[in-house]
């Protein structure tokens, strides 16, 4: 068996969507604004695009390519920087550090920062449904991506769950309850990446299925590498601050159970994804590297 090169494979997605994402705000406003130099601060910063890297190898396992999927695979990635955007607002989280520069608010201001999430939540939507960007062959696959991403990114998904993370300040949730935090919080968009991959990708509702049920538990273990990166991970490989969920008193697994159980917990969601992939052919060996990737990042 040859092994699967991660480290290569993510690198050449990396670039591919990065690119996408620069011509996809080219398209969108030709002319420099504050406004737009905001959006692109954020979005151009270099995070692990770990979602839209997730939609378009989904899309391979079930036998499709990049190209049927980079429009799904940016508006993610745009609903996603948004969404931290808005998580290191002074209202929220109150966060100065973002894949390793000042956040949007603070190279700004408050103002432009909500407008630059705001404005990168609609382009994604303009972005997926609109020609304009990339050409859709399959109206239908596509108005299925618009219908899975605005219900994971919404009330039923990841707006309910910051809500549920900032009302929990403070509070005690039990293990089931702060699992169902995570699954809201971050585990509802990355379900939608493997989702819509899947979707857009050509995949039967079988496949679809296992690739979100793989996704679930891969979004989970995400985020309880995330608490454990914030109590013991360096600040300077992160590109984030450690540290800040204990002051804020935010419910996380290491503060329910302590680091390691929690690392041990994050293995088991993996083995269970894992477990989604079993009936796949080796087309899902970059799902199965990417789940061995989560437990073992550093960032
Ligand atoms: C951070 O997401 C916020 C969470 C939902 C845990 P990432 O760790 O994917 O952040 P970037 O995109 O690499 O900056
Ligand atoms: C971020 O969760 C989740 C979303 C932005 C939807 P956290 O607040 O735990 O993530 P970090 O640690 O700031 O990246
Ligand atoms: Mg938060
Ligand atoms: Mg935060």
């Amino acid at each position: 068996m040859t092994l699967f090169d991660l480290s290569g494979y993510l690198a050449q997605k990396r670039r591919s969507i990065e690119a996408a994402l620069q011509e996809c705000l080219r398209f969108a406003l030709s002319e420099n604004s504050r406004l737009r130099e905001a959006m692109a601060y954020s979005l151009m910063a270099g995070g692990k695009r770990m979602r839209p890297i997730l939609c378009i190898a989904a899309a391979e396992s079930v036998g499709g390519s990049q190209d049927d999927v980079m429009a799904g695979a940016c508006a993610i990635e745009m609903i996603h920087t948004y969404s931290l955007i808005h998580d290191d607002l002074p209202a929220m989280d109150d966060d100065a550090l973002r894949r390793g520069k000042p956040t949007c608010h603070m190279a700004f201001d408050e103002a432009s920062a909500i407008l630059a999430g705001d404005a990168l939540l609609t382009l994604a939507f303009e972005v997926l449904a609109s020609d304009r960007f990339f050409r859709s062959h399959h109206p239908k696959r596509t108005l299925e991506a618009v219908r899975i991403l605005s219900h994971a990114a919404g009330l039923a998904g990841m707006i309910q769950g910051q809500m549920e993370d900032i009302a929990a300040e403070g509070a005690f949730l039990t293990f089931d309850q702060l699992r169902h935090l995570h699954n809201l919080k971050t585990g509802a968009l990355i379900e939608a990446s493997a989702e819509i991959g899947a979707t857009l990708g050509g995949g039967s509702s079988r496949q679809v299925r296992l690739l979100k049920n793989y996704a679930k538990d891969l979004g989970l273990a995400f985020q309880v590498i995330d608490d454990v990166l914030n109590v013991e991970g360096d600040p300077a490989v992160m590109g984030k601050a450690a540290g800040t969920d204990q002051i804020k008193k935010k419910n996380t697994y290491p503060a329910l159970m302590g680091v390691s159980e929690s690392k041990n917990f994050a293995k088991k969601c993996i083995e269970s994804a894992l477990h989604s992939l079993s009936d796949f052919d080796n087309k899902t060996n970059s799902l199965r590297a990417i789940a061995m990737y989560v437990i073992e990042r550093k960032r």
